[in-house]
């Protein structure tokens, strides 16, 4: 035994098995059943292996230059690795501060909310259902498809791009991209087959079923093909998802390379309320996050939003915050549009009746584009 030790053929073969494994890794990996990417695999398994070169050298007396070398590189390699580690461990302590501030309650299924609201929209004409962009808006209508037309033109959308817009509503925002943008289809996910129903009798109606596809299902799972799309577009929907992050990795997965995903989203950033110093509040936020149904996993602050997007593979991630074109504009309204108010129903003097929400303390409204690589 010493001596198969001292000969250095025991390093060769745990060499061997080394090489092995990250083989079989990088296979598993590319089958989609590791999810270990092989640069990954390579920082776990290339320090050890320089250290057993090192020793190799040494018993097959190598000069102590080429063993200092292997040192030097094997510490390079862990030095990366824990960067890389530090990072990432990082950004799920934010995301856990976060829960650890938040009250557990458990969020309100987005189907369950839809379906109450199935019929309801906030503008008069359209049937919009989001806060609007109010730079320019004097009303809900106009604010509503001032903030469609920002995510459109946010997208570059053209005449050549295949489009999924999930969390459509009741598509009013796909009907004004074809006639704005004249994309060539515009496929529609939607969780709340009330609203789908509807959506597709206007679009028929409007002779646009060629354009527009509209279907049931949720945007962590569309079940649409690989690189099916050039742009990915959620407004004002992607903090329902269960998770906003399985979302970024379905996004990531249906954009061809050099494809765009864009979203206007609401988050919250007051996270760090202390429930033990301010209970109501504390409280009162979470039961808002929970009643706008809004699964806890999905609260963190726009810097953890864009390291989110950059995890699931997108590059040039860019995520500005709006809400002060949005959140001003939408209490201004609820306070002095009465028609508005009646569509909101008891929810509309709710907030009248309380202008200074938790939402407008707690959360954030955020404009957010990035990119799939070109590859
Ligand atoms: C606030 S509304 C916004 C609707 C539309 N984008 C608009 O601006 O008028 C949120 C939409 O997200 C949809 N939704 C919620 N969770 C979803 C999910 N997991 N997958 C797809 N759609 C979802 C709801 O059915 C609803 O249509």
């Amino acid at each position: 035994m010493a001596e198969l030790l001292a000969s250095g053929r025991s390093i060769d073969f745990v060499l061997a098995m080394i090489a092995l494994e990250a083989i079989v890794l990088i296979v598993l990996w590319r089958k989609r059943l590791c999810p270990l990417r092989p640069s990954s695999t390579l920082l776990i398994l290339a320090p050890g292996t320089c250290l057993l070169l090192a020793s190799r050298a040494v018993l097959s007396g190598a000069s102590w230059t080429a063993v200092s070398w292997l040192f030097l590189v094997a510490l390079f390699i862990h030095l990366v690795d824990l960067r890389q580690r530090w990072r990432r461990e990082s950004g799920r302590l934010d995301t856990a501060s976060a829960d650890r501030s938040g009250m557990t309650i458990p969020a309100l299924p987005a189907r369950l909310l839809y379906k109450a609201a199935s019929t309801h929209a906030f503008t008069e004409r359209g049937l919009y259902l989001n806060l609007g962009y109010w730079p320019k808006a004097r009303t809900i209508d106009e604010a509503c498809e001032a903030m469609v037309e920002l995510v459109g033109q946010t997208a570059g959308l053209t005449s050549e791009d295949e489009v999924v817009d999930v969390g459509f509503g009741f598509a009013e925002q796909d009907i004004y991209w074809i006639r704005r943008f004249s994309p060539r289809r515009i496929i529609g996910v939607n969780i709340t087959p009330e609203q789908v129903r509807v959506a597709r009798e206007r679009v028929r109606e409007l002779g646009l079923e060629a354009r527009i596809d509209l279907r049931e299902g949720s945007a962590t799972a569309t079940g649409l093909p690989d690189a099916c799309c050039d742009v990915v577009t959620a407004v004002e929907c992607a903090f329902h998802f269960d998770t906003r992050e399985l979302f970024f990795a379905e996004a990531a997965r249906l954009l061809r390379p050099g494809g765009r995903l864009v979203l206007a989203d609401s988050i919250p950033i007051r996270v760090e309320s202390d429930p033990w110093r301010h209970p109501l509040r504390t409280f009162l936020h979470a039961l808002v996050r929970a009643a706008l149904a809004v699964p806890l996993a999905n609260v963190y602050p726009r810097e953890v939003y864009a390291q989110k997007l950059a995890a699931a593979g997108f590059e040039s991630v860019r995520v500005d915050s709006i809400r002060d074109q949005v959140f001003p504009g939408w209490r201004r309204a609820v306070v002095e549009d009465a028609g508005l108010r009646r569509r909101l129903g008891p929810v509309g003097w709710l907030l009248r009746a309380m202008p200074e929400t938790p939402m407008d303390e707690g959360f954030d409204y955020v404009l957010a584009v990035a990119y799939r690589p070109r590859g």
